[in-house]
């Protein structure tokens, strides 16, 4: 029997079970109306996704209350700090894209603990950075844990990171700071040491049904033949054998990382109270971490299926009712027309992430350097949608992981069936074995030299930094990497900047490398916080401080200058080069991209709409600038303004 049919009880429009209006009643008043009136806009939304997902099941309506239950319990005890700050956000849909910036950093890498990131935020406020994404810091499996990305406790900090009280108390001080922390959230699986997998292997039946598995070798070739290998190299294959269970477990990943079986709604009922209650420790932000993965329909690739929209639909409803002032970022590292569904655009509708990566923007930059040409951005761009409100692209120039080519296939494909080659080009480029290339990164999970992949390297490493020999060099390498963190600024409704790259760390050493746990290439970027070079940041005699000033001049002029802001909507600027990227923001707003090493002289169409913008002050120079016949140097980046 239904509860909802049973016993309606109107609250405005929407019909709320009686569990739900019990507790309201019984709540004290103020907290009460509001969420009355969430829950009024709220419970149809998730109603309708949850029974897209689970309605097959026994106590459909009553299992839909008890998930409502446990928002409305978690909002009714969310500290009054955080319940402010939601009430304050709600009525600014866009509060996190002025003048926003991202840091990404891990928290043992950067400062060692929990504590100790507290000493990094004057750093981190000198720079302007508002949003704080530290990489995993729950309790994860024993080591190898791919960085913690293998969960074993998604209610308990990493012991050797901290504790619970520890992360309060740090997110409140980068709250009082004006930073908002960003923890990851590993939706799509666990650590095969989470008790979950535990008890799975024990026998319990139940806990077996959070999990996929193939019972026989013919199962697991006929899923195979249809699936993508993330880590072909260390993790071949996509399931791994539980000799406990006798029976192969979905790892999409590592083989200790068990994919979670979202068909059994226990798994989004406690999936989704972990996330509520890391919210009222004062997270503000998660990084729903390989979305695109977390349902699987047979015969097919088993990524970015409709269902994926309606779970994530179902979160972001549930975060609405209990901590509205929470952000959802996707990670979905999908070629760009993947994406907007991420957004709620598309056939699944309906409010979902925030934010998500512009991973194609990303590769594609890198592709324009390696081709000193930016036809591969204009592509990109041209599928890349506008946003809803309140929605925001996060651009950057690197993070913790690889850098994927085939996020571009489209993009090449669709200039032809020889295209592709490009992207082997951009992967030997960056791993520095073509003639002429400065790079120092390295291939990652491609053996074979014909076979694209992703490419590792900090971003120093990767635009010649930490090989050039001459000043020239020198010279060269900080212009394309200041250019590249300028483009990523210029378009970002939330740049990132991963740790190191605002004053140009390389690689981490072949020595530390070799004290790391498990095979992992992407150790390559991910390097301790060097103090001694980040010592030099404020001394401009530095190659450090050179960069730290330049990148710093990019940062605050985007936040002195409103019409910077991504809710001016973007558009290519015809430069009269490829070399040059030309972007506008809005109507007054310009910015010049020159990916090539020569100097470029400007030829720009006036008779094309968008070209329109004749001359400009550079905003960072202040220097008014013509931009018929204008000269950009090398590698360089200038923003003007109308
Ligand atoms: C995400 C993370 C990556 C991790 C993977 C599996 O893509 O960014 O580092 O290996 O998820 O959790």
């Amino acid at each position: 029997m239904s509860l909802i049919e049973d016993c309606p009880v109107a609250s405005g429009q929407a019909i709320l079970p009686a569990r739900i209006t019990e507790l309201l009643d019984q709540a004290p008043a103020a907290r009460a109306d509001v969420l009355r009136e969430r829950l009024n806009t709220e419970f149809p939304v998730l109603q309708d996704r949850l029974a897209r997902l689970y309605d097959c099941h026994d106590n459909f309506s009553d299992w839909l209350s008890q998930v409502v239950a446990q928002a409305v319990k978690l909002a009714l005890s969310r500290p009054n700090d955080l319940w402010a700050l939601d009430m304050q956000r709600a009525s600014q849909p866009n509060w996190h894209l002025n003048g926003s910036l991202g840091y990404c950093a891990y928290v043992d890498k950067f400062a060692g603990n929990l504590s100790g990131v507290r000493q990094r935020i004057p750093h981190l406020q000198e720079l302007g950075v508002t949003y704080l994404h530290l990489l995993p810091f729950l309790k994860p499996g024993t080591p190898p844990n791919d960085g913690g990305f293998a969960v074993a406790s998604y209610d308990e900090v990493d012991p050797a990171l901290g504790n619970n009280h520890d992360l309060q108390t740090l997110t409140q001080e980068l709250r009082a700071a004006g930073i908002s922390l960003c923890s990851d959230f590993v939706l799509n699986h666990v650590s095969h040491e989470h008790e979950w997998a535990l008890k799975a292997r024990g026998g319990d039946a139940h806990h077996q049904s959070y999990f996929h598995w193939a019972k026989t070798p013919e199962d697991v070739a006929a899923h195979e033949k249809n699936l993508i290998q993330i880590f072909p190299n260390t993790a071949p294959g996509n399931f791994t054998f539980i000799p406990e269970v006798k029976a192969w477990a979905w790892t999409t990943f590592y083989p200790y990382q068990w994919d979670l079986n979202y068909t059994q709604p226990d798994v989004f009922a406690e999936m989704a109270q972990s996330l509520l209650q890391l919210a009222n420790l004062g997270v503000e932000a998660f990084r729903l971490d390989s979305t695109g993965f977390l349902w699987k329909r047979p015969g097919t690739n088993c990524m970015n299926q409709p269902e994926v929209h309606w779970i994530l639909q179902a979160m972001r409803s549930l975060t609405n009712i209990a901590a509205p002032g929470v952000l959802l970022k996707a990670e979905a590292i999908m070629p760009t027309q993947d994406l907007p569904p991420y957004f709620g655009l598309g056939e699944t509708q309906g409010p979902e992430c925030h934010v998500a990566y512009h991973s194609s923007l990303m590769s594609a930059s890198w592709v324009a350097l390696a081709e000193e040409n930016t036809q591969i951005i204009q592509d990109v761009l041209s599928h890349t949608p506008a946003l809803p409100d309140g929605c925001a692209w996060m651009t950057y120039v690197r993070c913790h992981d690889d850098i994927g080519w085939n996020v571009l296939r489209p993009e090449v494909d669709a200039r032809g069936a020889d295209q592709r080659a490009r992207l082997l080009h951009a992967s030997q480029f960056f791993a520095g074995d073509v003639a002429g290339s400065y790079a120092q990164g390295a291939a990652f999970q491609a053996s074979d030299p014909t076979v694209v992949h992703g490419t590792n390297g900090m971003a120093a490493a990767l635009v010649g930094l930490t090989s050039a020999q001459t000043p020239a060099e020198q010279e060269a390498a900080k212009s394309r990497l200041v250019m590249m963190q300028a483009l990523s600024l210029f378009v970002g409704g939330l740049p990132l900047i991963y740790m190191g790259d605002e004053w140009g760390q390389g690689n981490t050493s072949a020595q530390e490398i070799a004290q790391r746990q498990g095979p992992d290439g992407r150790e390559l970027h991910r390097p301790i916080f060097d103090e001694h070079s980040f010592a030099n940041r404020h001394d401009e005699s530095t190659m450090q401080g050179q960069i730290y000033a330049a990148l710093r001049a990019f940062i605050q002029a985007k936040k002195q200058h409103s019409s910077l802001s991504a809710t001016h909507p973007l558009s290519v600027w015809h430069t009269g080069t490829s070399a040059v990227l030309g972007l506008k923001r809005g109507s007054h707003v310009l910015g010049l991209f020159n990916f090539s090493g020569q100097p470029q002289t400007l030829s720009p169409t006036p008779g094309i709409t968008q070209n329109c913008m004749t001359h400009g002050t550079d905003l960072i120079s202040g220097k008014a600038l013509d931009l018929q016949g204008l000269q950009l140097a090398p590698y360089s980046a200038i923003w003007l303004k109308k």
